[in-house]
């Protein structure tokens, strides 16, 4: 089995790599680093079956339309909320399968209205996207965005998971690349710790973000699965 945990250090954005039995998936794959990963992909022995989407990215443009260029069966699988044209659409609890692997989708929106998280229960791992960062979670204050259905998302959907299974999130800002469930039930400072949906929907209005730079070119890109047109 392989894994790797790919990094855009323009974004912040991981990619995840997963291979087994010589196919290969990409989650949240980065268009600017498609080159980089079809290559690792190739060097590794690996056919590409897959680029998989958490959601709608709002700061930069999915890999998969160029991924496609390398590997033409490539098939692009996502949430059937947030299917926009993808060509595999899972239901809430659906399970996609390569190799080796299962990933059941889970619907974990709040984020975005289709954001999924992908579990892989045999291997102890799930990819959260940007529903629950490191000690942190993805802003609610647009692509319908909600912060008391992401709090219900993520501890019943999440959190609920074994406590030792490794997390891995859609970004890091401060160089950690994965937690637990256990360490997040804990210690996120908006979710964990015993916080309350009160107490997290007050923490989220009171954020004052900033729009992501490319928002209004990325977001309609993602809706035709990456393509320039
Ligand atoms: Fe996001």
């Amino acid at each position: 089995m392989t894994f790797r945990q790919l990094f855009c250090r323009e974004t912040c954005t991981y990619t995840y790599l997963l291979g087994d039995a010589g196919q290969a998936v990409l989650i949240d794959s980065v268009d600017t680093h498609a080159d980089r990963d079809a290559g690792l992909v190739r060097d590794l022995g690996l056919d590409l079956v897959a680029a998989i989407e958490t959601h709608v990215h709002a700061d930069h443009i999915t890999g998969a339309w160029r991924l496609r260029g390398h590997f033409p069966n490539l098939k692009t699988v996502a949430l059937r909320r947030c299917c926009n044209g993808a060509d595999v659409c899972l239901d809430d609890r659906g399970v996609y399968r390569f190799g080796g692997i299962a990933l059941e989708a889970r619907a974990t929106p709040g984020h975005t209205s289709g954001c999924c998280s992908w579990v892989d229960h045999a291997n102890g791992r799930a990819f959260t996207g940007d529903a629950l960062l490191i000690r942190g979670c993805g802003r609610t204050d647009f692509q319908d965005g909600d912060a008391a259905l992401l709090y219900e998302s993520v501890w019943q959907n999440i959190l609920s998971l074994p406590e030792s299974t490794l997390l891995y999130p859609g970004h890091d800002y401060h160089g950690r690349t994965v937690t637990t469930v256990a360490e997040e039930r804990a210690h996120n400072p908006r979710l964990g710790g015993g916080r309350d949906v009160a107490t997290f929907t007050r923490i989220m209005s009171e954020l004052r973000l900033d729009p992501p730079a490319r928002i209004a070119v990325a977001v309609p890109a993602n809706l035709r699965g990456g393509s320039p047109t």
